[in-house]
């Protein structure tokens, strides 16, 4: 309203203005405009009389000619009239004619502009006609005058004066002039209520539009305001606009992110708040309890998998349900009808929902597509993939059987689905081709390679238009994005925006974004609950190692992608160049058993026992073996010890999506201490680079390193953990999800409103 008032105001003020410089004009013009009509007039009523005054003349009726002018100029506008015959006569007048006309001054009267009245200029107009016998009287206009015209007299001729009143002349102006004012305020009042109107309309409708992108709604839908957001002119603002909101809400969200703990109450609170309290279901193909027959017992085994280590407090954080392969030989036994388990099994909090694979389907999809396949192709560990197709007829099946498994979870048509992982590469569209308004989240936890080598792949496309049926594809590092669109640039016919990362593919719209993954911070209490001396001095003890025995930590899966064999090369070079740490170093690996029935895991288990063997024999003589190696699952709490009672934890990944041991050993140290050795190809080493970032092929730099860290003063080992712990602690896993779960909610509240520009105009 105030608004409105300060644009109205003046508008009025201008238009009065205007109306005002206006009036003289309209007085000239209609003045000249009566004067003519005068003449005109005075001209007709000289022809009217002329007749019958030449008769009265002839007659030399003067008294009657006298009388004959009084009842003319009764008329109204008459003022009086009069004639002279000659300059010595005495003049025959209305009673109105002014006494200070004369026949002399009349019939002398020759020049325009002359005044034959001297007063009331603008009030009276004279005209003066000559009479004469056979002609009728001819009208000149005289404009000096303001209220005198002259019509030609001819100089034998008598002449008639014709005196009109002139004041309605002013009163007519000044009736104009009030009229063209009121006009102008009318004109005013329309235009400014036409404006506010249209102001007030267009300036809600762009507060709408604004409001809309600023909660991340795009463009929205309300004829009722803003008609106008959807032509075509406004395509560009729109985008202009749509992308410095993108900008914003990052820039937003980056600084809410910063100011936030992450916690489970946090993931819990954008869950229930961002997006009310929807049932999250997640997928992937290892589970996070495995139950296992042992006798007469079940036991409940934890896997070694940086995926389950991830998600599985985000899930004890949010509820929901997690589809995974049921491959424990006890969890047919446990689970109910619907084949779901609560868990964990101390504190329910969650659903895994087990799905079952045949042994054919497990070999074809599990241990063929995906780990002889797309694992060795995503890694850059130079060992060949291999793909069947019969590997591939499973993948597609059991990625079908898992699709059908969602959708008969999901409790509403728009369900949050989290796939996990290159096990199910197709899933998110076979789950989208049936729940279309699904929010399907995937992340791919292992590294995307460059199109080059992911083009040895037979069904690349497939895979793919497989992965795009996401909402949100995410991986660890922005590297893997850039691969990840450059390859379906390459591949597919799909849109890429590569300012947003956005890919459209079959009209439907995804985002592939970096999510560094992390781990539980802080960690839980039982694991630090062991002081850091009574590890060191327990875990020497059982490992027969003097207490003073400098201690190196390993913690993998048996994997050839994890440089195992890289990581102990390199410890043989440590004590070729420093032969004083034989005897007073030793390494512990721990090497989780993992995919054995494939050919090259087997393989490499053997290549790293014999290199093992090899080395200690090599420096046996001295004292404790260099390598102490154990082919075994540990559980958690074991590895935390390990951690604790470590000098360095060495993780020498060949290539790696994140790698979570790095983050773990740094959340074991609450003491400060102990230096973390990591390979430049971790995703990790992007995120720590106060560890020792090494080159895991070049033995050398490792073996220097190594000597570096066992020599490293503690206070350099202080200030390195400090900020490495501190990275930790702000980026933890809880921020990993709830920044997918928040970008997912902006999603939803997009597709329920937003319409595409182009698709509402005809
Ligand atoms: C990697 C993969 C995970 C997998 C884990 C363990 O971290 O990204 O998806 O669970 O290895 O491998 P496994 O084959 O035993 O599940």
């Amino acid at each position: 309203m105030r608004l409105s008032l300060r644009f109205v105001l003046p508008l009025l003020l201008v238009l009065a203005a205007i109306a005002y410089a206006l009036a003289p004009l309209v007085d000239r013009l209609t003045l000249r405009w009566f004067v003519r009509d005068i003449e005109i007039r005075a001209a007709l009523i000289a022809n009217t009389i002329h007749e019958p005054l030449l008769e009265q003349l002839a007659a030399g009726k003067k008294a009657k000619t006298s009388e004959f002018f009084n009842r003319i100029s009764q008329d109204e506008r008459l003022y009086a009239i009069g004639y002279c015959a000659t300059p010595q006569s005495p003049i025959l007048a209305s009673r109105t004619l002014p006494a200070e006309v004369s026949c002399g001054k009349l019939l002398r009267w020759k020049a325009p502009g002359e005044q034959l009245l001297s007063g009331a200029k603008g009030l009276l107009h004279v005209a003066v006609v000559p009479v004469n016998t056979d002609t009728a009287p001819q009208a000149t206009a005289d404009t000096t005058a303001a209220a005198t015209t002259t019509l030609t007299p001819t100089a034998e001729a008598g002449q008639l004066v014709l005196v009109h009143d002139m004041s309605f002349i002013t009163r007519r102006s000044e009736e104009t002039k009030r009229y063209l004012f009121y006009v102008f305020m009318a004109l005013a009042a329309a235009v400014s209520l036409i404006t506010v109107v249209v102001a007030q309309l267009s300036w809600r409708g762009w507060m709408a539009g604004m409001q809309a992108l600023l909660r991340g709604e795009g463009l929205v839908r309300r004829p009722e305001v803003s008609p106008g957001s959807n032509l075509p002119g406004f395509k560009p603002i729109a985008r202009d606009l749509q992308r410095l909101i993108k900008e914003l809400e990052s820039e937003n969200r980056a600084r809410d992110e910063s100011q936030l703990t992450w916690s489970p109450d946090t993931l819990r609170t954008i869950l229930h708040g961002e997006l009310r309290g929807e049932d999250v279901i997640v997928v992937s193909n290892r589970e996070p309890y495995i139950h296992q027959r042992k006798g007469d017992k079940v036991e409940v085994q934890r896997p070694a998998s940086g995926l389950v280590t991830a998600l599985e407090p985000i899930m004890r954080a949010c509820s929901g349900t997690w589809i995974a392969h049921g491959s424990g030989s006890a969890d047919q036994e446990v689970v109910d009808k619907q084949d779901r388990i609560a868990v964990p099994p101390d504190n329910p909090a969650y659903q895994i929902r087990r799905v079952w694979l045949t042994p054919e389907e497990e070999a074809g999809y599990y241990y063929g597509f995906a780990n002889e396949g797309l694992w060795p192709l995503c890694h850059i560990a130079h060992v060949r993939p291999i793909f069947r197709s019969g590997d591939w007829a499973q993948y597609v099946a059991v990625n079908r059987k898992f699709a059908q498994a969602v959708i008969k979870e999901s409790k509403t048509r728009n369900p949050i689905v989290l796939v996990q992982d290159y096990h199910f590469a197709l899933l998110p569209k076979m789950i989208r081709d049936e729940l279309p308004e699904a929010t399907i989240i995937s992340f791919w936890h292992i590294p995307w390679p460059n199109p080059e080598s992911f083009a040895i792949c037979p069904w690349r496309e497939e895979i793919l238009a497989g992965m795009l049926g996401s909402s949100i594809m995410g991986f660890h590092t922005q590297f893997h994005c850039n691969n990840f669109v450059d390859t379906v640039d390459r591949f597919l016919e799909a849109r890429v925006d590569r300012e947003s990362f956005d890919v459209s593919f079959g009209s439907k719209m995804t985002a592939v974004r970096r999510y560094p993954i992390s781990i539980e911070w802080p960690p839980e209490p039982a694991l630090l609950q062991k002081s850091v001396p009574e590890c060191r001095s327990d875990i020497r003890s059982r490992n027969d190692l003097p207490q003073e025995h400098k201690l190196g930590i390993g913690v993998d899966r048996l994997d050839y992608t994890k440089g195992i064999l890289e990581r102990f090369r390199s410890i043989e070079r440590l004590l070729e160049l420093n032969p004083a740490w034989i005897g007073r170093f030793t390494f512990v690996q721990i090497a989780a058993p993992t995919r054995s029935s494939i050919d090259e895991y087997q393989h490499h288990e053997a290549q790293v026992r014999a290199l093992a063997a090899r080395i200690n024999a090599r420096f046996d003589r001295r004292g404790p073996p260099p390598i102490l190696l154990k082919v075994e699952q540990h559980a958690t709490p074991q590895v935390y010890e390990y951690f604790r009672a470590a000098d360095l934890c060495f993780v020498s990944s060949l290539h790696d999506g994140m790698n979570l041991v790095a983050k773990e050993f740094v959340a074991a140290r609450d003491d400060e201490r102990g230096v973390l050795i990591l390979s430049e190809f971790t995703g990790a080493a992007r995120e720590l680079p106060e560890s020792l970032v090494v080159n895991p092929y070049d033995s050398d730099q490792c073996a220097a390193a190594l000597h570096l860290a066992l020599s490293m003063p503690d206070l350099e080992q202080r200030d390195r953990m400090r900020l490495m712990r501190g990275l930790v602690a702000e980026f933890n896993v809880f921020r990993w999800a709830g920044r997918m779960l928040l970008d997912a909610a902006t999603k939803r509240r997009r597709s329920r409103l937003v319409v595409k520009p182009e698709r509402a105009i005809r």
